[in-house]
């Protein structure tokens, strides 16, 4: 299903035309569509079918309070990798019993807040982490319930930044470690051994790294349960990846299905929790962008539009590929050009070599850009971040204001 399509030579966000956005909101902009952000989290939870299990909604990938909120009334979980990320969950209504706290560095204040608005999980990465968590919940005075992330040493075949379960990545708990770290963790007084963790990396198009991935842990799982230790939920990461490009990943079916044929293969039946970022958020957004200049030189041709590496960071970071396109579908003659933004690094290019047909004034949509888009943003060349919009039928609701002059100097201040 696409929430973003062309009617009349106009494209549209579900029933608004996205220049009635781009007029009234300004460029550049984000919109989001509730009913694509719906689709996606009900089609995962649905693969699940009778078994039990939690969709922790990666916050990471796109955390406005009104994209947590809409997830939240599904009933959805979150996985969060910070104080703030909790906060924000929080603040949208979501329930502190579905979420699990990922990341390498946890602080101890953010510990003690997790602990303190009752996360169904702290996904441990190290063993002095666990040291850690158990202090501050014996001060706390309550049980903190726990998983470790291991880490399984599979290739996601993904793009190196986005891998994080190779041995050598600075994630998780080494597999070969892992049973010792549990055999501790059991011993401590104020840690419950909740579960199992593991995210192999991002943008995975295959079934079969995921399915490596959970055989290992279930080789973990089994023996643990053959030594006194039963574990509670599985969860199994984040990570399935999305059509930029013409790409075929696994559909929520084939994923789900996989994983749960992998554990019924073993007669596990352990609750299943996932944390996908991207599936959900990545095609539910787009970023408008308007065209200032067309420019020639000596070898190429440039769109320069007003959306920079600033507002979307993944193409200059990861050099990936996002669909641009004209919002209105008209017939200029098409050309090949470079479609590039203001801010002054070579690298600030949202996509090489682009067939379009475009001229000055012209409003553009970069597609795919729902994850790891706003939340990747920055004032780079003291930039304004820009607005977001979340269409729902027929109404488009700003979620973000555009930042002002005035936010951008907030809290700086001069020598006396
Ligand atoms: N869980 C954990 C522990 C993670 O580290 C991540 C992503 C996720 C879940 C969600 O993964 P997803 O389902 O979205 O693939 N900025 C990069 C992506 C970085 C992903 C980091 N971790 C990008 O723009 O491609």
């Amino acid at each position: 299903m696409n929430f973003f399509a062309y009617q009349n030579g106009r494209l549209f966000a579900e029933d608004v035309a996205v220049h009635d956005i781009a007029q009234r909101h300004g460029t550049p902009t984000y919109v989001y569509s509730r009913a694509a952000l719906e689709h996606r989290w009900r089609d995962l939870d649905s693969a699940f079918g009778s078994h039990p299990h939690t969709i922790c909604y990666a916050v990471k990938a796109n955390s406005n309070l009104a994209v947590l909120n809409v997830l939240a009334r599904l009933g959805s979980g979150f996985d969060i990798v910070s104080q703030g990320e909790l906060h924000r969950v929080l603040q949208a209504g979501g329930d502190p019993s579905k979420v699990v706290f990922s990341g390498v560095a946890k602080s101890e204040a953010e510990l003690r807040y997790a602990l303190e608005k009752g996360v169904r999980s702290i996904n441990i990465e190290s063993l002095a982490e666990l040291d850690r968590v158990q202090d501050v919940a014996s001060q706390l005075g309550v049980r903190a319930a726990i998983a470790f992330r291991v880490n399984p040493d599979v290739d996601p075949q993904t793009h190196p930044y986005i891998s994080t379960g190779l041995e050598e990545n600075k994630f998780g708990v080494r597999m070969d470690a892992a049973f010792e770290a549990y055999q501790r963790a059991a011993s401590l007084p104020n840690i419950e051994v909740h579960g199992i963790a593991c995210h192999i990396g991002s943008q995975i198009t295959k079934t079969s790294p995921f399915s490596d991935a959970l055989e290992r842990v279930l080789d973990l799982v089994e023996r643990l349960a053959d030594n006194g230790i039963a574990l509670q939920q599985l969860d199994l990461g984040g990570g399935l990846g999305i059509d930029y490009q013409g790409e075929t990943p696994p559909t929520a079916q084939e994923y789900v299905g996989a994983m749960l044929n992998g554990i019924k293969a073993r007669g596990i039946s352990l609750p299943i929790a996932i944390e996908p970022g991207r599936y959900i958020a990545g095609n539910a957004g787009i970023l408008l962008t308007r065209v200032e200049y067309l420019k020639q030189n000596a070898s190429k041709q440039f769109a320069i539009v007003d959306a920079g590496m600033n507002d979307l960071l993944r193409p200059s970071l990861y050099q990936a590929y996002h669909d641009i396109i004209n919002a209105s579908n008209h017939s200029e003659p098409s050309q090949v050009l470079d479609v590039v933004g203001p801010v002054c690094e070579s690298a600030d290019v949202l996509g090489y070599e682009r067939t379009l047909a475009v001229k000055a004034g012209d409003l553009l949509a970069v597609q795919s850009a729902g994850a790891y888009g706003f939340v990747m943003a920055n004032n780079y060349n003291t930039r304004r971040r820009p607005a977001e919009v979340m269409v729902d039928g027929n109404v488009a609701h700003l979620v973000r204001e555009r930042e002002t002059l005035q936010q951008l100097t907030a809290g700086e201040s001069i020598l006396d």
